[in-house]
């Protein structure tokens, strides 16, 4: 017998653990959603780590404060709970206290905790048709199963919602919740519109089910207003919000939350038995928002992600003319491509591959297939002269795909 009979069922299915090696070095690459490192406060983070060692000693290095007991093992630290709350109530005009966050590590943590949380065999999780990936295999790894609503220039065609949910009853399951990143979607970039954010939340009432609003990019916006977020303009306490220091400060700090009623997260802390996030950057994390250096960072990293934006899509309109169709970001990091269909994209693709340009293409964040070619250019931890060269180079290919084909 193999070890591979062991294997449970779940562990067969799903993506590829590692991708093969590239053939040749990843000069130009804008595949990972990566944060801008030269934006990482790397001097602050040093500073406070030392400070936090130093103010509270070797108690940080615990599982938990004993003075503050098991909520600080399966919540996170009070302080930093009680920072995101406050802010949160700020910038949202919702009061949920430090009671109605939990820490995670990484949002992505909280999006499987939500999952076991909320989903049973069976149900139903709607999400738009091209999502982030890690939360789709969350839903199916719990027996859910997903459904997708279509994306145009407003986000989620929420309009389609009462004819799916319909669909769904009348097949006999269940419609347990709307996954979605109403601000800056990943892959598409779209924002969802203010009506329609509003209709998913009346709907979530009338239908009962209960909505993850994921607003990990929500604060890197360098253009247009802000919208109301799902959370804001709930009242039923069927909204949790995820968010993440990883995208607004540094990835490898692994420190994200979800807030929301304390009964509607409630579920995530029952389903977590990992003994909770590091304490010690939680408490970093605290004074940074205590000295007051989040904002001023947001702005700036928000500065530099606007900039990057104008360079890739400035590269895309002159080197790749027509032949591919994007809408501008008003914030995050990823341009949305659609590929002509004159293009030969997969001569082209293998040809960027082999030059060293990489990208994510568009299927791997498919809940549905689609006929159309798309790829998700991440621009933000590229330097200005790699993404203007490396969208050049692209330019190239896809011309000289284009008449290959012809
Ligand atoms: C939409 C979305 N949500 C959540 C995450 C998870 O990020 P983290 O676990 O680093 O907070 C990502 C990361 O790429 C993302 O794109």
């Amino acid at each position: 017998m193999s070890i591979e009979t062991l294997r449970a069922k779940a562990s067969n299915t799903g993506p590829a653990l590692f991708f093969p090696d590239p053939e040749v070095p990843a000069i130009y690459n804008f595949d990972q959603g990566l944060a801008a490192p030269e934006t990482y406060p790397v001097a602050d983070l040093t500073r406070l780590a030392r400070q936090v060692l130093n103010a509270a000693g070797p108690s940080v290095l615990d599982y938990f404060d004993p003075d503050v007991g098991y909520e600080e093992l399966i919540f996170g630290y009070r302080g930093l709970r009680a920072r995101i709350a406050e802010r949160t109530r700020q910038m949202q005009g919702r009061d949920f206290g430090h009671a109605g966050v939990i820490l995670t590590s990484g949002s992505v943590q909280g999006l499987a905790l939500a999952m076991a949380g909320y989903v049973d065999p069976g149900d139903v999780v709607i999400a738009e048709a091209s999502s982030f990936p890690y939360a789709l295999r969350y839903a199916t790894m719990q027996g859910g199963e997903v459904r997708t609503l279509t994306v145009d220039d407003n986000g989620m065609v929420v309009e389609d919602l009462e004819g799916l949910i319909a669909q769904v009853k009348a097949e006999g399951k269940r419609v347990k919740m709307v996954y979605t990143i109403p601000t800056f979607q990943t892959p598409t970039g779209t924002e969802m519109s203010v009506p329609r954010r509003k209709m998913l939340v009346e709907a979530a009432k009338k239908h009962d089910f209960i909505i993850i609003e994921d607003a990990v990019y929500s604060d890197l916006r360098f253009s247009g207003e802000p919208l109301p977020s799902l959370l804001s303009l709930d009242d039923s306490g069927r909204v949790i919000q995820c968010g993440s220091f990883s995208k607004m400060v540094a990835p490898a700090l692994r420190m994200g939350w979800f807030i929301g009623d304390l009964k509607a997260i409630e579920p995530l802390a029952v389903m977590r038995q990992d003994l909770g996030v590091a304490q010690w950057i939680a408490r970093v994390m605290a004074d940074f928002m205590d000295e007051g250096l989040l904002e001023p960072h947001l702005a700036r990293v928000c500065q530099v992600y606007g900039h990057k934006a104008n360079i890739a899509a400035k590269a895309l309109r002159e080197h790749c003319g027509d032949f591919v169709r994007f809408r501008m970001p008003q914030g995050s990091f990823y341009i949305w491509v659609e590929i002509d269909d004159r293009v030969d994209w997969d001569t082209a693709a293998a040809r960027a591959a082999k030059e060293g340009i990489f990208f994510r293409p568009g299927e791997r964040f498919a809940g549905v297939q689609d006929d159309r070619k798309f790829l998700r250019l991440s621009y933000g931890h590229v330097s200005e002269k790699i993404i203007a060269e490396g969208i050049a180079r692209l330019g190239a290919i896809l011309h000289e795909c284009v008449r290959k084909a012809a």
